[in-house]
């Protein structure tokens, strides 16, 4: 029986390696996808979704619209989220299947349902204050002493942390941190490997990272982070990541901070095995 999955999402080139994972994995059934404003503006982050899917020949997932905001990230995913590429992709025929996030959760989340959230918390947390209750919690985001927007703090957790504090002081949610993602570098040898409409996607990201390997502690060659499909594979097979228990809040920056809400964190993963999994699952 596949698991039911959400991804709460703002593709973005990593956004787009977790929904393909997502969505050709037989362990999970991709009940929708939310969006949220994160890498590039929430339409444009709407509209990758829906070619996404389209690409993915996965037009029975719903998309649902969430919420808009400011910030991003076109240095690193381009100016239209997708590396430049996205008008490459096909059109949905299928149009949008809401604006209304939280009624979405309330109506889907079922018992068993996992919810990978791979943006800013913005969608989740307005769930959480209308009463949702999201029995696993996947997420992708912030750093243990590191950060990738500031030195403390990273970009989804920096996008709206008031989001994000709603979300590690009310829900109990599984994170999966740069310290483990920034670790998790699928390089021009993985790229060549899978789909090649997904690799077409990461020129933009490429030159951001050999822009910044001294900070990004990556050499010329080494490809884009895949942060989101780590994260997701967390959620399409329990113990892919190695948990541990830590005390934790979020400061109003967004920086994850010693606190008293206990929070299940990714240390580990056995990451040439994750990406052998991603590899196979990609290249098809
Ligand atoms: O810091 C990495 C996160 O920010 C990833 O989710 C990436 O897609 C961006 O949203
Ligand atoms: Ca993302």
């Amino acid at each position: 029986m596949a698991t039911p999955l959400i991804i709460d999402t703002d593709p973005g080139v990593d956004d787009a390696f977790a929904i393909a994972l997502a969505a050709r994995s037989p362990e999970v059934e991709l009940k929708g996808l939310t969006t949220v404003f994160g890498n590039v503006g929430l339409d444009l982050t709407t509209a990758n979704a829906l070619r996404l899917l389209a690409h993915l020949g996965r037009t029975d997932v719903p998309v649902v619209r969430g919420s808009a905001g400011t910030g991003g990230a076109a240095d690193v995913h381009g100016e239209d989220g997708l590396g430049g590429q996205a008008l490459t992709l096909p059109e949905n025929p299928r149009p949008i299947a809401g604006d209304d996030t939280t009624r979405f959760f309330a109506d889907t989340i079922t018992p068993d349902t996992v919810v990978a959230a791979i943006g800013p918390l913005t969608n989740i947390a307005r769930a959480i204050e209308a009463g949702v209750e999201f029995p696993r919690l996947v997420v992708m985001g912030g750093g243990l002493g590191i950060g990738n927007m500031t030195l403390r703090a990273e970009f989804n957790f920096w996008a709206d942390a008031k989001a994000a504090q709603t979300v590690i002081r009310r829900a109990r949610p599984i994170i999966v941190p740069l310290n483990l993602t920034q670790r998790c570098v699928a390089d021009t040898e993985f790229l060549s490997r899978v789909d090649p409409v997904l690799s077409g996607l990461t020129g933009t990201y490429r030159a951001y990272l050999a822009g910044h390997r001294e900070q990004n502690h990556s050499r010329q060659d080494e490809g884009i982070l895949v942060h989101d499909a780590v994260a997701v594979a967390e959620a399409i097979v329990p113990g892919t990541l190695q948990l541990a228990v830590h005390g934790l809040d979020i400061d109003d920056e967004g920086a994850l901070v010693e606190g008293k809400h206990q929070v299940e964190v990714a240390e580990e993963t056995d990451w040439p095995a994750l990406r052998s999994f991603m590899e196979q699952r990609l290249s098809g």
